[in-house]
C-alpha cells in the first residue's frame, strides 16, 4: 500500500506535459475489436485503467505488443471469446465498450458489468437502448450484460434520453459494421467522442457530425487497421489549471488542444485566473488573494466538466467569499467534501449544490482518495495547505493521472510517493 505525502504550501514553477486522454484512449482500445486487424496506437497514458483495458483484450486473445513508451500494437484478428469476466470488467467504467465493440463484429457479447468510480447510481438503460434499436435481445443477469443479435447488428434511429457519454460510444461502436445508416440524435459532444470517430474512420468507418449532437454512422463490414495518436487529455490539463492557479504560480501547460480547454478557462477566467493561449500551450498565471468567487455549474460538453468539480472545489475553498458549484451530472459526486473539511475547509451542501465560504488557508491532514477526481483534489489541497498532507488509496488517483507525483516534482512541489510501511 501506498501513499502521497505533500508539503505544502507549494508555490510551482516552470512547464509540464500532458498526457493522452483516458476516456480516448480505453474507447479506442476497445474499438479495436470492432476493427478486426492491427492498429498502432500512439499518446496512451501510463494509467492503470489504460493497463486494466489491454490485460481485458488480451484475455480475450488479442495480441498487445509495447513499441515505445506509449506507443503500442494491438491485432485483435484471433480474438477468441466474446466473454469479459465480472472480476475484471467490475474494476472499471469504459470495460462495456467491449459490448458495444463485440456486438459490432460479433453480432453477441457476454461482459461484466461496469464499475468506475461511485457517484451514486449509474444506469446503463441508454446503452440498452441503443442495442435493442439495433436489433440486439440484451439480458442484464447474473451482473453480466449479455446480448446477441441474430444476423448482425441493424442500422437504426436512436434518441438518447439524456446526454450520455458512454451511451453515444457504445452506439456508435455498435453501429460501426451494420448495413446501412444508424442516427444518435441528442449524442454527446466531448472531445474523446470525436477521437473515437476520427480513430474509427481513419479505419475505414463512415462516420459524420462527432462533436455535435447528431452523429451518423455508415456501416461498412470492411475495417482496416491503422496507426492512430490519441488526443491529449483536457481533465489532465484542467486539474494543472487549478493546481497553479490555487498556489499562486506562474506554470505552462504544454502539449494541449486550447479549444479543449475553453470549457473551463472561459468560466475560471470569471476569477481573475490570466489564460494566455499558445498553439498548442496554455499559460496559466494567478494571484489567489487577487481572485474573485464564481458560481459554477457542471454540464455535458462544451459546459464545466463534471470531471473538474473536485479539483475546483480547492481552488474555490482558497478564493475569499462565497462561490458555489451545482452538480449536475452525478448524484453524489460531493463525496470529497469530508476529506476537505478534514483539513479545515469550510463547505455546506444542499441538494446538488455545494457553497464555498473561502478565503481560509487549508491544513494538512491524513484524507482519503474516494475516487479518481477527488483524489486529485486531495493532491491539490495538500499542495495549498500548511504543513503534510498523507493521502490513502491512492491507485484511484493512478487510474487517470499519468505520473503526477512526478510532473508537480518537477514543478517544484515537495511530493512523493511512500509505501505504508515507510510512514512514519
Ligand atoms: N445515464 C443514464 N443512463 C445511461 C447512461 C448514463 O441515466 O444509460 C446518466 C448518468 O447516470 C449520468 C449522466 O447520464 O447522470 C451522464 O453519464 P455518462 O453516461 O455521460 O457518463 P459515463 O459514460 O459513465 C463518462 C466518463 C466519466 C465522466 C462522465 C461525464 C468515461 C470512461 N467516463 O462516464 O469520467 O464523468 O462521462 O462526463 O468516459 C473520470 O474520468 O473521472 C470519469 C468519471
Amino acid at each position: 500500500m501506498e501513499r502521497i505525502v505533500i508539503s505544502g504550501p507549494s508555490k510551482l514553477y516552470g512547464s509540464v506535459k500532458i498526457s493522452g486522454m483516458k476516456n480516448a484512449a480505453v474507447a479506442v482500445i476497445f474499438g479495436t475489436i470492432a476493427v478486426n486487424d492491427e492498429c498502432i496506437i500512439d499518446n496512451l497514458p501510463n494509467i492503470s485503467d489504460v493497463n486494466l483495458s489491454l490485460e481485458l483484450l488480451k484475455n480475450m486473445g488479442a495480441v498487445v505488443e509495447k513499441l515505445g513508451e506509449t506507443k503500442y500494437r494491438i491485432d485483435t484478428r484471433h480474438i477468441s471469446t466474446i466473454m469479459a469476466p465480472v472480476e475484471e470488467a467490475g474494476k472499471m467504467r469504459a470495460s462495456y465498450y467491449i459490448a458495444g465493440a463485440s456486438l459490432a463484429r460479433f453480432g453477441v457479447c457476454k461482459v461484466g458489468l461496469p464499475g468506475g468510480c461511485d457517484f451514486g447510481e449509474r444506469p446503463i438503460d441508454q446503452h440498452v437502448k441503443a442495442f435493442e434499436a439495433m436489433g440486439a435481445k440484451v439480458r442484464i443477469d447474473e451482473g453480466y450484460i449479455d446480448a446477441s443479435a441474430v444476423g448482425g447488428m441493424k442500422a437504426a434511429n436512436i434518441y438518447f434520453d439524456c446526454v450520455t457519454v458512454g451511451g453515444t460510444i457504445n452506439a456508435i461502436l455498435a453501429a460501426v459494421r451494420s448495413d446501412g445508416v444508424t442516427v444518435i440524435d441528442n449524442a454527446a459532444r466531448e472531445p474523446h467522442i470525436v477521437d473515437l470517430a476520427n480513430f474509427l474512420n481513419f479505419c475505414g468507418a463512415d462516420i459524420t457530425g462527432a462533436g455535435t449532437d447528431t452523429i451518423k454512422i455508415k456501416g461498412n463490414k470492411q475495417l482496416h487497421g491503422c496507426e492512430y495518436t490519441i488526443i491529449p487529455d483536457m481533465i489532465e490539463a484542467g486539474t494543472f489549471i487549478i493546481a497553479a492557479a490555487a498556489t499562486s504560480s506562474r506554470v505552462l501547460i504544454e502539449n494541449i488542444i486550447p479549444k479543449h480547454l475553453e470549457s473551463m478557462t472561459s468560466k475560471l477566467s470569471e476569477t481573475g485566473i490570466v489564460f494566455e493561449e499558445g498553439d498548442d500551450t496554455l499559460l496559466v498565471k494567478s494571484n489567489v488573494s487577487e481572485l474573485r468567487p464564481v458560481n459554477i455549474k457542471t454540464l455535458p460538453y462544451p459546459g464545466f466538466p463534471t470531471d473538474m468539480n473536485p479539483q475546483t472545489a480547492v481552488l474555490l475553498c482558497s478564493i475569499s467569499g462565497v462561490s458555489r458549484i451545482n452538480e449536475t451530472i452525478f448524484s453524489d459526486r460531493f463525496r470529497y467534501v469530508n476529506e476537505l473539511r478534514r483539513m479545515g475547509a469550510s463547505i455546506d451542501i444542499e441538494n446538488s449544490i455545494a457553497t464555498f465560504n473561502g478565503g481560509q488557508r487549508l491544513k494538512a491532514a491524513n484524507v482519503r482518495a474516494v475516487d479518481l477526481r477527488a483524489g486529485a483534489a486531495m493532491v491539490l489541497a495538500g499542495l495549498v495547505a500548511e504543513g503534510t498532507t498523507s493521502i490513502e488509496d491512492i491507485f484511484y488517483i493512478e487510474r487517470g493521472y499519468d505520473n503526477i507525483v512526478e510532473k508537480l516534482s518537477s514543478l517544484g512541489a515537495a511530493i512523493k510517493k511512500i509505501s505504508i510501511e515507510d510512514f512514519t
